[in-house]
């Protein structure tokens, strides 16, 4: 029969097609975190040493998407995080809904371009 190798092949297709959606509609959020772990000290000691480009986004310690990949949760309490807020690129998250940061080691100004995370109902930046 024919039939299940067409399906087989649709279905393979589907798959592929999936993966290359899923791995651009993170793609901002992806790099901007990247970026930001770059600039954060002794970075070994946090969770956060393990996000990594080979690994899915949304899999990454501490990260939450929804259905369409986008990230809309950085819940990162005590995950060790040493440095500042000034290289966090903050436009790239426009589905960001919660951001938890408290009871790390963050030091220097809250940046004024935390404004642009515009979906925000949630900061804790405290020393909870
Ligand atoms: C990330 O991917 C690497 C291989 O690419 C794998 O060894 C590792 O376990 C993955 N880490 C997580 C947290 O999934
Ligand atoms: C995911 O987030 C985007 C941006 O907020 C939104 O447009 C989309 O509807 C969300 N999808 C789901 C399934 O929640
Ligand atoms: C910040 O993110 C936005 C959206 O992805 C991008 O257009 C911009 O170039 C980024 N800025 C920096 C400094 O990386």
């Amino acid at each position: 029969m024919a039939l299940p190798n067409q399906v087989f092949v649709l279905c393979i297709f589907i798959l592929v097609c999936r993966a290359h959606t899923t791995s651009t509609n993170n793609r901002q959020e992806s790099m901007a975190l990247l970026q930001w772990k770059s600039t954060l000290d002794s970075i070994n000691l946090s969770p956060i040493s393990s996000w990594s480009p080979a690994n899915s986004t949304c899999s990454w310690y501490g990260v939450l998407c929804n259905a369409t990949e986008h990230v809309i949760k950085l819940h990162l309490p005590e995950a060790h995080i040493k440095g500042h807020l000034d290289a966090f690129n903050f436009t790239a998250f426009p589905h960001l809904i919660e951001l938890n940061l408290c009871k790390n080691h963050l030091v220097g100004a809250i940046p004024a371009s935390i404004s642009q995370l515009k979906a925000l109902t949630y900061l804790d930046l405290s020393f909870c």
